[in-house]
């Protein structure tokens, strides 16, 4: 299943020839400082465990939940992906999360790869609302949000634990009218 983002980008499922540039790509101490739970250093075992848990969740569901940012030399250049919880019975909404590797960046790629994910998250895959939760200092990212039409919602303090420590967040929504 692929996704066209520009004649350049697509987004696609992951194949074992990503592992790779995974590591390569994901290897950056701004990745792990910006999500919650991606490791640094990345090793290719953390790499295993991901391809693993995908493998896993589209096997259960039938579905696609994480996508490679693919150039067109066919190779990966970043990632975006639903949670793909069922949050207490609302199949209706669901969380998203990206990366994309630091010599792609200051492009407008993610603008444009978050524009046609969500225009496909809310068209084709029958969600209502898609959000994503930003922490405070990244300001690259809620840029993004902002310019592919998701709407600041609200600042949720002391939202997530990580190493830790309580950490605040900004959370974004596009909605389905
Ligand atoms: C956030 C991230 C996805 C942005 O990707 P990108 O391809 O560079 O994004 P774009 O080029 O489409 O847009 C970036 C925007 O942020 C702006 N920006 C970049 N750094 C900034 C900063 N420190 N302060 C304010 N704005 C900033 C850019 O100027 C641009 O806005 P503009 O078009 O109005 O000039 C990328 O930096 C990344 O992968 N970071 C690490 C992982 C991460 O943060 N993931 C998101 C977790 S919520």
């Amino acid at each position: 299943m692929l996704i066209k983002v520009t004649n350049e980008i697509s987004l696609t499922p992951y194949l074992k020839k990503d592992k790779s540039d995974l590591v390569k790509h994901i290897n950056h101490s701004d990745i792990s400082n910006n999500t919650l739970t991606i490791p640094y250093p990345y090793k290719k075992e953390d790499a295993d465990i991901f391809f693993n848990l995908i493998q896993e969740k589209e096997k259960k569901t039938g579905k696609v939940w994480n996508w490679v940012i693919r150039n067109k030399e066919n190779h990966l250049i970043g990632s975006i992906g639903l949670l793909g919880g069922n949050f207490f019975g609302n199949p209706h909404r669901d969380v998203f999360g990206y990366w994309i590797g630091e010599e792609f960046r200051g492009k407008g790629l993610m603008t444009k790869v978050v524009e046609t994910f969500a225009d496909y998250c809310l068209n084709e895959r029958g969600l209502v609302r898609l959000e994503a939760s930003v922490f405070p200092h990244n300001q690259a990212s809620m840029r993004v949000l902002e310019k592919a039409g998701f709407e600041r919602e609200g600042y949720l303090r002391k939202m997530f634990l990580k190493k830790g420590e309580y950490l605040d967040s900004v959370l974004f929504a596009k909605i389905k009218e």
